[in-house]
């Protein structure tokens, strides 16, 4: 479907309520999923849901201008009347409205307290409560649940490329690695992989619970640091930034990248998996563009795949590949 003008855009961000009202409907009776199963008429969901077909008719109008359906009418007749989902809705539903879902666990942030002052944080005048980077250990908990909460796309993502990534590699440093949640992951998969998470101080309990609730004691390590301070440490094979470098300057993320081409042997690869900037995961981001206007220490910068790709090469790194998936993952070797 093509992408809708101001004025009607508008126009549905004034009626989310509702809009969500009918997403959530569609969600119980189970609609969402027969859409996603392939086309079906009109007819078959009105007896099947046993629904006043009218009724429905514009229940799906409704959805249809929420751009999350497509319908062709064949004939004058509406019970003929054919809907397919644009792109499966049961999972982006799940991910949204779901328990336990980002959009949810990012909802609790303080934002409301920017909320209608935007002029005052703009001039300066009012900043959002949020520490960055979290200092106490109450917000670093915080912090890295949230950062938890969206993994699973990601685990998801380096999973399907560990062939690309990892090879035979073995010996992993996770710069910026949070608590440990997607190095958790990958190890549980890859029993010959090791994984030391790279992070600030604060982190480490966090990162030596997982280890030991989930038995990794021997294969998650932690190697506590301030990538801003120093070099990154050496010995390993593959060294990434998982969700690391949007959070900085230009001028940083490039010297993040050239410490981590100092700090790989030659043959060494090196991954950077993040929101890349595209229509999809600029809005996916929304929250914490809205959240962050008032916070100046965090960046939050998407930025377009080819910067990546192009500051790796003007490093030297060959092999530049961008692998698609639920998150991209750039890969290089270091030669
Ligand atoms: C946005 S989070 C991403 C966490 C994890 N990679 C993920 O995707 O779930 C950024 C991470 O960078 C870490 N970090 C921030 N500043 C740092 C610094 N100066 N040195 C080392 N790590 C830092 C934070 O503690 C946090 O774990």
């Amino acid at each position: 479907m093509n992408a809708i003008n101001a004025r009607s855009q508008l126009a549905l961000l004034l009626h989310a309520d509702k809009a969500l009202d009918l997403v959530r409907t569609a969600s119980r009776l189970g609609l969402l999923a027969r859409l996603d199963a392939g086309p079906v008429t009109l007819r078959e969901l009105a007896g099947s849901l046993r629904a006043r077909p009218l009724r429905l008719y514009k229940f799906l109008d409704g959805l249809e201008s929420l751009g999350l359906v497509e319908r062709r009418q064949g004939s004058d007749d509406l019970l003929a009347a054919e809907y397919v989902s644009v792109e499966p809705l049961v999972p982006a539903v799940a991910a949204v409205l779901g328990e336990g879902s980002i959009e949810r666990d990012r909802d609790r942030y303080p934002w409301r307290e920017i909320h209608g002052r935007l002029e005052e944080v703009l001039a300066g005048g009012l900043d959002a409560r949020f520490a960055w980077p979290p200092v106490t250990d109450e917000e670093v908990r915080g912090f890295e649940r949230s950062m938890a909460a969206g993994c699973g796309p990601i685990q998801e993502a380096l999973a399907a490329a560990y062939g690309e990534v990892f090879g035979a590699r073995t010996r992993w440093l996770d710069v910026g690695g949070g608590d440990g949640t997607v190095a958790e992951a990958l190890l549980r998969a890859a029993p010959g992989l090791a994984c030391d998470v790279f992070n600030l101080p604060v982190a480490a309990p966090l990162v030596a619970e997982r280890a030991r609730a989930a038995g990794l004691m021997d294969r998650l390590g932690f190697v506590a640091g301030d990538f801003l301070a120093g070099p990154l440490p050496g010995g390993y094979e593959v060294l990434s930034f998982v969700r690391v470098l949007h959070d900085w300057p230009a001028e940083v993320a490039r010297s993040l990248l050239a410490k981590a081409a100092g700090a790989l042997s030659p043959g060494g690869r090196l991954v950077v998996c993040e929101e890349f900037r595209t229509r999809d995961r600029l809005a996916i981001q929304f929250f914490w563009t809205y959240f962050l206007q008032g916070v100046d220490g965090c960046t939050s910068r998407l930025r377009e795949v080819e910067w990546y790709t192009e500051a790796l090469a003007a490093l030297g790194f060959t092999g530049i590949r961008v692998i698609p998936g639920p998150f991209d993952v750039v890969v290089a070797t270091r030669p």
